[in-house]
Formats: structure tokens, C-alpha cells, sequence
């Protein structure tokens, strides 16, 4: 997103982020609710007139409730991999009957909480998995819709570590098994086969890698379909990339993707399930912190904000580009500066040789496109308080997730002295 500044301050929608800064305290979140209505109003007009889509948001990207719900109010289903996740997209008021679950190790408990709910489909990733929830619904004499997750084989060309869909990786059902889970799906009790699905990564800049595994998708589907199987459901995954440094590649638009999907899939029919994260929310969220020092190195100078690796991991995770910007207007020549945490470890990098006009110990700044995969990530190393979340709508802003606080923090440990419960084990 480009920073947004009037009368030299950096705004989101209608409020002065360094107000939020100074009530709140940094290092904080914040979102803005008109951003996240929007692109989810992307996928929508991009989606909907294909007919019958269901679009699930990928609540991993941020959980938060004020955000999942949110987006319910538009209409939106959710993609979920724990209980957890699910337990808080059904409490921020997402039908049962729009979402989906996913992750490659669903828990029997976690099956009987989603077959209880009643959720839409079971994205199974394996035989195994396919197994275990034939047994759990049948106990409980239910009936578990599914898709197969399969792997395309395809390489999404993105961060190694968030590319899903090459066979080395640990998702899906391994490609030439295909045909034979689905047999196998169709032969147990508690198993209503539905639909296929299919994620083959995340942060995907290019249309490339969709065009090569919707086309692997229509193959398999076309295999199905001559052995009797019968799908009413496509899930496409997500993926769609953002735009995170201006010299990066323009990310292909929710409709592109969209036209693709129907000329490689539409001729199916069906429900097409598409499941973004990133591009809900990664444009509509700052982190913002305040510098702490400036440090003149031997060979660098380093600003040092309040904001570290267990706020925000994703520079230190995968080496990700976040836009560093000034809540007041910068100004004045440009210098090199390593932007760094609190956190002792030099992984603690959010940026290296940054070029930023000069900053001083009090001044605050934005960490651009952090609504996806930031809160969310967010740990308490070095015993860091939980980071706050804010949500701003127009002119107004309010707190969706107060700092954690050091009861929080130490209160759920116990000292060995005040254990409540020891328990005594006498080895045979
Ligand atoms: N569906 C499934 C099955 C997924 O595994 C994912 C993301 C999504 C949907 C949503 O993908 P998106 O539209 O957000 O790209 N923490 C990493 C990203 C991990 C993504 C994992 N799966 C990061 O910060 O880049």
C-alpha cells in the first residue's frame, strides 16, 4: 500500500495514525475496515458472476474477531486448519455451512468438534486422514462431507516456505494416488465425497503457476468423472499475491484469476470455492513503533524501534520486504539505515541498508502491508508483551485486542513449590 499523508501526517481512512500511536502506545496493529470491505468486494464482483462461489476467507492470514467478522458481514465463508480456528470463525458469526477445513493433521477431536458444527467440507489431505474420519463420523453417526486435497506437482514460484503444491512438499493427496483415495472415499461409512481441492502456495505474483494446475485439475477431474465420481465442489485455494515493494511484479488481480479459473474449470459446473488470505488483508494493516536509538555502527547505522521478530517474523521468517514509513512526513536527504528490534538475536531485521530521510529516538513509524501474517504470528520472546490490535472505521478507531499485560505473561506459570497437582510416577 502507498502511505497515505495529509497535512504531513500518515492517515488511515480518516484518523491520524500517530493519535493511535500515542493513545495506544506502540508497537501496535492497525487495520482499516474500509480496506478489508473492499478486497473482499474484489473477489466478489471478480467471483460471484461465475455463479455459485463460495468465498472462503483464509482466517490464518489474521483472526482476529473484529476482522473475521467483518468479513462475515459481507457474506464471506471461512477456510480453517484447527479448532481453534474454526471456534473462532463460528463465533464471529461465520455460517457453519461456508466453511471449509484444512491442514494435513486434523485430530479426532478436532473432527468430532467440526462434525458436530456441521461444517460445509473436510479438505483431507490423505489416506490416513480419510481413514481416521470415516471412523470418527460413523461413531458418531454423522456424515462428513469432503474434498480431496490433491498435489498438483506444480511449482507456485514463491518463498520455499510457503510453496504447498510440489510433491516434495507435505499437502495433498500424492498425484497418481488420486483416483484411487477417491475409490477408496467412496467405499466408507461417514464419507459423502464432494468435491477436489487444491493450494498450491502462497504470495503467487504470476498466473503461470494457476494456468499449469488448473489445467493438471481439469485433467484429473475429467479421470474422476469417467470413473463415476461425482463433484459438486472446486476449491482453487488461495494465494493471490500483494504488492510489497514497488519494484516487484504487479500481482495478478482477483479477476484474472477469476478468468482463468472459468476457462480452465467452469465448464464443470459446480461450486467454485476460492480461499484468500493474504490479499484480504495484507494491503489494509500497519504496524506501527516507535524509534527507541539511533546507533552509529562501525559500518552502519542502525535504528532500533520497540517493535521486534516476535511482533512481526515475517522479515526474519522469509526474508519478506515490509515499506518502513515515517507517521510524520519524512523530509531531509535520504541516509542507509538497518532497521532492527529489541529481540537478541540479528535475525531481529525487519530491513538492511534501508534508505530512509533521518529519523531521531522518539520519532514513529509504519510498517506497511502487515495486516496478513502479522498479529497472528506474534509471540511473546523475550517475555515482549502480546502486540495490541486497532481497527479503524472512518474517523473513529478502537482497540480489538488490548496489549497483553506481564499477568498475562508470567500468571499461567507455575514454581515448582506451588505446583497444584504432582503427580508421582513409580517406574516398573
Ligand atoms: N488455503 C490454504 C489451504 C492455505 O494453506 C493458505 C495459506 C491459504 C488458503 C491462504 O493463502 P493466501 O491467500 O493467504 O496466500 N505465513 C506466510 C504465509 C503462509 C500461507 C499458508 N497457507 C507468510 O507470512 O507469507
Amino acid at each position: 500500500m502507498k502511505p497515505n499523508y495529509k497535512d504531513g501526517e500518515l492517515m488511515m481512512e480518516g484518523v491520524k495514525l500517530s493519535t493511535v500511536a500515542s493513545v495506544i502506545g506502540t508497537p501496535v496493529y492497525c487495520y482499516s475496515r474500509g480496506s478489508i470491505e473492499a478486497a473482499y468486494r474484489g473477489y466478489e464482483n471478480a467471483f460471484v458472476p461465475l455463479a455459485n462461489t463460495l468465498i472462503c476467507y483464509a482466517v490464518k492470514a489474521n483472526t482476529n474477531q473484529a476482522v473475521i467478522g467483518t468479513l462475515a458481514a459481507l457474506g464471506a465463508g471461512a477456510d480453517v486448519v484447527s479448532e481453534g480456528e474454526l471456534r473462532r470463525a463460528l463465533k464471529a458469526g461465520v455460517q457453519a455451512s461456508k466453511i471449509v477445513y484444512s491442514g494435513v493433521a486434523k485430530k479426532h477431536g478436532e473432527m468430532e468438534f467440526a462434525l458436530k458444527a456441521g461444517i460445509y467440507q473436510f479438505n483431507v489431505e490423505s489416506e490416513p486422514e480419510l481413514l481416521a474420519l470415516s471412523k470418527v463420523a460413523d461413531r458418531l453417526g454423522l456424515t462428513a462431507s469432503i474434498a480431496l486435497r490433491v498435489n498438483p506437482d506444480v511449482d507456485a514460484k514463491t518463498h520455499d516456505k510457503i510453496a504447498t503444491g510440489k510433491s516434495e512438499n507435505k499437502f495433498g493427496i500424492p498425484w497418481r494416488r488420486v483416483r484411487a483415495v477417491y475409490r477408496l472415499a467412496g467405499s466408507l461409512p461417514g464419507i459423502r465425497v464432494q468435491g477436489i481441492a487444491m493450494h498450491i502456495g502462497s504470495q503467487l505474483l504470476s498466473l503461470e503457476p494457476y494456468r499449469a494446475a488448473y489445467g493438471r485439475l481439469a485433467e484429473m477431474i475429467d479421470a474422476l468423472v469417467s470413473d463415476g465420481v461425482q463433484l459438486d465442489s472446486i476449491d482453487i485455494g488461495g494465494g493471490l499475491g500483494i504488492r510489497y515493494e514497488d519494484d516487484q511484479p504487479v500481482p495478478p488481480e482477483p479477476a484474472e484469476l477469476a478468468a482463468m479459473a472459468h476457462e480452465c474449470l467452469g465448464h464443470f459446473g459446480g461450486r467454485l470455492i476460492i480461499e484468500p488470505g493474504r490479499s484480504l488483508l495484507g494491503a489494509a494493516g500497519v504496524l506501527l513503533s516507535e524509534v527507541i536509538y539511533v546507533k552509529s555502527g562501525e559500518s552502519r547505522d542502525f535504528i532500533i524501534v520497540d517493535a521486534a521478530m516476535n511482533d512481526l517474523i515475517r522479515p526474519a521468517m522469509y526474508d519478506a520486504y515490509h515499506g518502513v514509513t515515517p507517521l510524520q512526513a519524512p523530509s531531509g536527504p535520504a541516509r542507509n539505515y538497518d532497521i532492527v528490534g529489541p529481540v537478541c538475536e540479528s535475525g531481529d531485521t525487519f530491513a538492511k541498508a534501508r534508505a530512509m530521510s533521518e529519523v531521531k529516538a522518539g520519532d514513529r513509524v509504519a510498517f506497511m502491508d502487515t495486516g496478513a501474517y502479522g498479529a497472528v504470528m506474534a509471540g511473546t520472546y523475550n517475555s515482549r508483551l502480546l502486540v495490541p490490535e486497532v481497527m479503524i472505521a472512518g474517523a473513529h478507531f478502537g482497540i480489538i485486542r488490548p496489549r497483553g499485560t506481564y499477568e498475562d505473561l508470567i500468571g499461567l506459570d507455575s514454581s515448582w513449590d506451588e505446583v497444584p497437582s504432582v503427580k508421582e510416577v513409580r517406574e516398573a
